[in-house]
């Protein structure tokens, strides 16, 4: 472990794994003056071979966190095979987790286990505080779900409106067509199921992580299919996350995907999957990523030192324009240094791994800068591309169409990147391994200035 944590690729202001595996973001909560965050976690095999847990951490300013280690096990016939994702509530200062308790079934062939079906339990604990989660009890089961469903339902996630409980589950029909199913409670203890949410034509054979929620006035959904074809530089990935606005009928209740087309992506990037919003004090919707991706062609050279994957910075979520806009949360620019301004060809010496940019640049028609060495932020032609060059670890490069750039934000922690456009309506998050920064410097054509700043840890 001191290994690994003396390892110049570890990230020093993301949440990663202490050794091992992490994914999803779980139970994300406020609590005082507290965020509490649990994670995926497969402490055993940096490759995710074994069951997944739940670990726990938490912070006060998204800079530092606490590690309190693992806290959720597989250890009930409810979850025997993984507890899987989940999330958190408060209501009347009681904390309502829920997740899926994954099942898998064996029977013993001489000497191997043959898998002979599996079910996903979704579990509900009560706990009056974060550190102990309380008893696991049957919320919505296999004998719940509607008859065309299959054997993968899972990642509850609960939305209040009007003193109603709404659950959302990402499912697959048994025909492979992913969609969202819909539980309503008047308790959060007794569950219906009420409606689905999907679209008319096959989009992806499993919905995996939905996140159901109100912003500025209006219905988001945020999830993830499984096995979306790629089209043009769109849904490159062998999974995606993709968002819906969404007409609701409270009373019926119904929830229909509103407009047609392809949906937008919420991150563009090579490493960015199953996110998690909640609302915390102030009111602000903050959102966290998974910064990996399933089944993923791209690898991370750190597994065969005994860990991979990371969390991103959480996300203020917004709506502008009809379109969902994110930005990292404000705390981040605490660690800035000095703001280096640079508007001609001036460059920026010895950057460093760990940097916060802005670039203004209304109505320049190229944009370039070189994040590391060999690794190129573009914009061109009304599209922005990450390049990976040749350290990409599999990964090459990402696009996406934004018509003109107004200002761009690279947020770079030793071995990843988060990359914002036109005040968030675009992300593009990847992990980059080169360590080689080259001296910093704009390259526009037209009226373009970039404000660098180190940052500090
Ligand atoms: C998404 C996911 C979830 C599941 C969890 C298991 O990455 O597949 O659907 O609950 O990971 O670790």
């Amino acid at each position: 472990m001191a290994r690994i944590a003396s390892d110049p690729d570890r990230l020093l202001f993301h949440v990663e794994p202490e050794l091992g595996w992490l994914n999803d973001p779980n139970g994300l909560v406020q609590i005082g003056d507290t965020y509490h965050i649990y994670h995926q976690y497969d402490p055993f095999d940096a490759a995710h071979g074994g069951p997944v847990l739940w670990n726990h951490l938490t912070t006060k300013d998204f800079v530092t966190y606490e590690n309190h280690g693992p806290v959720l096990f597989p250890d009930s016939d409810l979850d025997s095979s993984g507890a899987y994702s989940g999330s958190a509530f408060v209501r009347d200062g009681k904390i309502h987790y829920f997740y899926t308790g994954n099942v898998k079934h064996f029977d013993r062939d001489d000497y191997d286990y043959v898998l002979t079906g599996r079910e996903q339990n979704q579990i509900h604990m009560v706990a009056e505080n974060p550190d102990e989660l309380g008893e696991k009890r049957m919320a919505v089961g296999p004998v719940d779900y509607p008859d065309d469903i299959g054997t993968h339902v899972r990642d509850p996630k609960i939305l209040e409106h009007d003193g109603i409980y709404y659950m959302v589950l990402g499912a697959r029909t048994k025909d492979d067509r992913g969609c969202v199913l819909v539980y309503t409670s008047r308790d959060l203890g007794v569950w219906s199921y009420a409606t689905r949410i999907e679209l008319g034509e096959k989009f992806g054979f499993m919905w995996e992580c939905p996140d159901l929620f109100e912003l500025d006035g209006e219905l988001i959904l945020v999830c993830c299919p499984q096995g979306v074809p790629a089209d043009g530089w769109r849904y490159r990935n062998p999974h995606q996350c993709v968002w819906f606005p969404i007409e609701a009928d409270w009373e019926a209740p119904s929830f229909k995907i509103v407009g047609k087309g392809m949906p937008p992506m919420v991150d563009a990037g090579f490493d960015f999957y199953a996110p998690q919003s909640f609302e915390d004090a102030a009111g602000r919707r903050l959102m966290i990523g998974w910064s990996g991706c399933p089944d993923a062609t791209a690898e991370n050279p750190t597994v065969a030192r005994g860990w991979q994957c990371a969390l991103t910075v959480p996300r203020e979520l917004s709506m502008r324009d009809g379109k969902l806009c994110q930005q990292p949360a404000h705390e981040i620019e605490r660690m800035r240094g000095d703001c280096v301004r640079t508007t001609g060809g001036e460059t920026v010496e010895e950057p460093g791994r760990l940097f916060d940019l802005v670039v203004s640049c209304e109505g320049a028609k190229m944009v370039e800068l070189e994040i590391r060495k060999g690794v190129f932020v573009r914009y061109a032609d009304g599209m922005l591309t990450l390049d990976m060059g040749d350290e990409g670890y599999g990964r090459d490069q990402r696009s996406i169409e934004l018509g003109e750039l107004r200002d761009l934000r690279v947020l770079s922690d030793t071995t990843m990147v988060e990359i914002f456009a036109n005040g968030g309506e675009a992300a593009l998050t990847s992990r980059t391994y080169s360590s080689a920064v080259p001296a910093m410097a704009l390259h526009a054509e037209g009226a373009a200035s970039m404000d660098f700043y180190r940052l500090a840890h």
